[in-house]
């Protein structure tokens, strides 16, 4: 696979405004938003040596969390915590009400109906709920189409599927770019087609994936889509009915909002015909000794006592979002990753993987550099304050077909400066000099 090796030495003015914090989204200045993350103005390392400040590059594995989410899971436990849906008393109706307050709030935000929101612990557990459910619902011998660029978490849960009940897999290959193969895709597809899972935006490339072409080849053959947002929910709108998909999953951690809670968003006829993933309370009408049957949607797939903190932390990570306007934040980091292009080109010796056009993609930068292994350029960047990730970032068979078996990845949030791409620039420039193998 080809990757975007050194293509310039032209110097890269910073976008005129993005450096100290005088740029702004939404009206408001990146100061400003900046002060809402408490954890943004840490310092790190200072045992014996200096401390730097801390510029955070590894939103990819999980973004920082303002005041507003902070606060707002602290209320709730100072003031309503209680179980949801069983207690009659104030508290109890209290946080039944926060609860299914978040819930019609992520139905807004994905512009979908509540009743096809179901709360989980992650994008993970949203796969695995689809994988492990709606396989059900398909003949043996059908086919689930995948891509080479998924996470593990869309890719292993289909195998432990097709392990138990007879499905075979399918890959759409990935190009020299980055991007999906498109063209191939009725030849990937095969003739059992019985699902498609692909995600919005790849965790390695950056790359933004055009769905259009896969969900109209979908609808065609009456066959469902499940779009893995992970990536995407917390730097692009998206909007299911404007996607067009069945099924989609994200985290809410990567979106500025807790750990812990994530969300499926599923058609709701396809929910209906599907059965519970978990059992046990608040999923049940009616139980007896022999059998039960199930909840009315979205409670049927909730089993358990939910994580009500989690879902108030979430609609106040989405209140907030929206407050600086989801468009303004895909447009300031548009800009910051074309910057960071630019810059990343600029290094010696780097070869980043994923599309050249800023367009097809967002701020996930994967990259190797000549001579330095991926641990040592992370470490090397984190003794000077940057955090970045090294590793295969849950996606072996893509790391395979770009011929590595790790990379270091830095990923931009809604609150990098171009000042912290400069830092990570100058970093790698002084890694390469120190570890590496030299200039090219
Ligand atoms: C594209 C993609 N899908 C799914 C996941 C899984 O998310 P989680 O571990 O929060 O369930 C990730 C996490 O990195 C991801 O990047």
């Amino acid at each position: 696979m080809g990757a975007l090796g050194p293509l310039s030495t032209a110097s890269s003015p910073a976008p005129a405004t993005a450096a100290t914090g005088e740029a702004s989204i939404g009206g408001r200045s990146l100061a400003s938003i900046r002060a809402d993350f408490p954890i943004l103005s840490r310092r790190i390392g200072g045992a014996g040596g200096p401390s730097h400040p801390l510029s955070y590059l590894d939103n990819a594995a999980t973004t920082q969390k303002p005041l507003a989410v902070l606060e707002a899971i602290r209320r709730y436990y100072e003031r309503s915590n209680a179980n949801v849906h069983r207690s009659l008393h104030t508290l109890g109706e209290e946080a039944t009400a926060a609860y299914e307050q978040a819930r019609r709030r992520v139905a807004r935000f994905l512009n979908a109906d509540p009743t096809e929101i179901i709360f989980t612990r992650g994008a993970t557990e949203a796969i695995n709920l689809v994988a492990a459910s709606f396989t059900r619902t398909l003949p043996p011998g059908s086919t689930i189409l995948l891509t080479e660029m998924e996470h593990h978490s869309n890719l292993v849960p289909w195998q432990l599927a097709a392990r138990d009940r007879g499905l075979s897999l399918r890959f759409l290959p990935v190009g020299p770019e980055g991007t999906l193969e498109l063209q191939d895709l009725e030849k990937a597809a095969g003739r059992r087609l019985g699902l498609i899972a692909v995600s919005l935006v790849s965790n390695v490339l950056g790359t933004i994936n055009d769905l259009s072409r896969i969900t109209a080849f979908a609808r065609e053959r009456g066959v469902p889509v499940l779009v893995d947002a992970a990536q995407a929910v917390g730097h692009l709108p998206v909007d299911v009915r404007a996607l067009d998909c069945d099924f989609l999953a994200f985290s809410g951690h990567k979106m500025y909002a807790p750990m812990g809670i994530g969300v499926l968003y599923g058609r709701h006829q396809l929910l209906e015909r599907m059965e519970p993933f978990m059992g046990g309370g608040e999923m049940i009408r009616t139980v007896t000794l022999e059998r039960s049957t199930w909840n009315e949607l979205p409670y049927k797939f909730e089993a358990g006592t939910p994580n009500v903190e989690g879902a108030v932390g979430l609609e106040a990570a989405i209140d907030y979002l929206e407050a600086l306007g989801r468009e303004a934040v895909r447009d300031y980091e548009g800009e910051m990753t074309r910057y960071a292009l630019r810059r990343l080109e600029e290094v010696k010796g780097l070869t980043l993987y994923g599309p050249r056009e800023p367009g097809l993609r967002t701020g996930v930068f994967s990259f190797q550099l000549a001579g330095v292994h991926p641990h040592d350029v992370a470490q090397w960047l984190d003794a000077g304050g940057v955090a970045l990730r090294a590793g295969h970032h849950c996606a072996q068979p893509l790391l395979a077909r770009l011929g590595v078996n790790a990379t270091a990845r830095a990923s931009l949030g809604l609150y990098n400066l171009s000042d912290e791409v400069d830092r990570l620039a100058r970093g790698l420039e002084g890694a390469r000099e120190a570890l590496g193998r030299g200039p090219e």
